[in-house]
């Protein structure tokens, strides 16, 4: 294994009814809080009046609210909460929603202490020293950033999307309550799925034969997320599918598989790249990218590819090449993806070939991009060729 220093101080508070709780977790930190939260979906289930019931329990809070948060977040929306932060004296973001709405508040956090312009951090041209703390409550299963101190933010006047990570931008604390994930509907679900499963494949990918835990950690998030994923899709509002579904997805990208490793991330760069320019679903991009990325890969070293059909996807090996085994490896990959209702082409989106050179050049954020087998442009290029 490298050396690694592993690091996590997220508190997290999960299970039904945990809601409630951060009218006792919040005040340690302060009580002038920044309520952020995206397009109304927590005022249509109820989560909205839970939260400011709990707030209204804290002695002295004072409530300022910033909703409206976009998917795939952006820059503009991060300044509005930097700016009503700074108005209001305020000293702890609150962020209810998903990722993107947790990215957006980590965004803020940072941008409050730095003096330039934020998009100098999430381009990784500043190092933040100093966040606002945030806590967080989640209500959809996908990215693990109530977790982890990653954030990803659109510019979108630029078309560009990126991403930073930081020890200060952990939350302090992250409410878990599965049965708040239950209206999140059939398509952003999947999407959900993608990700986690995603995540795991972005810290398989790896040439590292030295791992074995990190490994297993991965193939049993996989193998629970597979077995959980179709009765789920069949069943939204089953209470332990999503149960199983959350946890999953928290620890796929909270830092345990990527201990001692190092981690591929081509794909979701190319993901972000084709966000940036087409606004699509995270999970969507992966679903179309991941199999043609892997189909890519595969062709110079299967063999990862084809451990993962074997141990995962429960392929027999016996006498069989590796690049026999990765081609079955990434049929079954589609088929189940598929078989969830999740997008297979970019033309799924409406997109065609036009933008691909954009898309390739906003995906090369270095010369190469991923390690398992670093990608040149024109590589990025014939996957996104083979994704339309
Ligand atoms: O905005 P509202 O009305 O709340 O609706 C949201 C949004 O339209 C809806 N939704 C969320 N919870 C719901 C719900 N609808 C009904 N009931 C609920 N309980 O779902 C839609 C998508 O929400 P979003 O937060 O965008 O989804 P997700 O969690 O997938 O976040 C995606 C963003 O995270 C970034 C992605 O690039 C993308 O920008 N990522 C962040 C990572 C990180 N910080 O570690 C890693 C990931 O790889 C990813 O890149
Ligand atoms: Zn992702």
């Amino acid at each position: 294994m490298n050396t690694f220093q592993f690091i996590n101080p997220a508190k997290i508070l999960f299970g039904r009814g945990q809601v409630a709780k951060i009218k006792d977790e919040i005040p340690e930190y302060g009580r002038r809080i920044l309520l952020l939260y995206g397009g109304g979906s927590i005022k249509k289930n109820g989560l909205y009046d839970q939260v400011t019931r709990a707030l209204s329990e804290i002695p002295g809070a004072h409530v300022v609210e910033l909703s409206g948060v976009e998917p795939n977040p952006r820059l503009t929306t991060v300044n509005k909460g930097i700016e009503l932060i700074k108005q209001n004296d305020l000293d702890f973001i609150l962020a209810v929603g998903g990722g993107s709405v947790i990215d957006c508040a980590k965004a803020i956090a940072v941008g409050v202490h730095y003096e330039g312009d934020v998009w100098d951090i999430v381009t990784n041209k500043a190092i933040p020293t100093k966040a606002v703390p945030i806590g967080t409550v989640l209500t959809i299963s996908a990215t693990g950033s109530e977790m982890n101190g990653g954030s990803v933010i659109t510019n979108w006047a630029e078309n560009d999307k990126r991403f930073f990570v930081s020890n200060h931008t952990f939350p302090k604390f992250s409410v878990l309550d599965p049965e708040i994930t239950a209206s999140v509907p059939k398509d952003q679900t999947v999407y959900g799925i993608v990700d986690i499963m995603s995540h795991v494949f972005e810290q398989y990918f790896h040439d590292s034969s030295k791992a074995p835990l990190q490994e297993r950690f991965g193939e049993s998030i996989l193998q629970t997320t597979m077995e959980a994923a179709p009765k789920l899709i069949d069943d939204l509002h089953h209470f332990e599918y999503r149960e199983v579904i959350m946890l999953n997805g928290t620890f796929a990208l909270n830092g345990i598989l990527s201990m001692g490793i190092e981690a591929d991330w081509a794909t979701h760069m190319i993901e972000h790249a084709v966000s940036a320019v087409h606004d699509i679903p995270h999970g969507g991009g992966l679903a179309i990218l991941f199999p043609n990325w892997m189909e890519f890969v595969a062709a110079k070293k299967p063999v990862k590819v084809a451990q993962l059909g074997i141990r995962v996807f429960g392929i027999e090996a016996e006498n069989r090449k590796d690049s026999d085994l990765a081609a079955e490896t990434i049929r079954k990959l589609r088929e189940f993806w598929s078989s969830l209702g999740a997008p297979s082409k970019l033309s799924d989106y409406g997109i065609n070939d036009s933008e691909i050179d954009l898309m390739a050049e906003r995906a090369m954020v270095a010369e190469t991009i991923g390690n398992y087998v670093p990608l040149t442009k024109k590589d990025v290029e014939s996957i996104l060729r083979n994704s339309i």
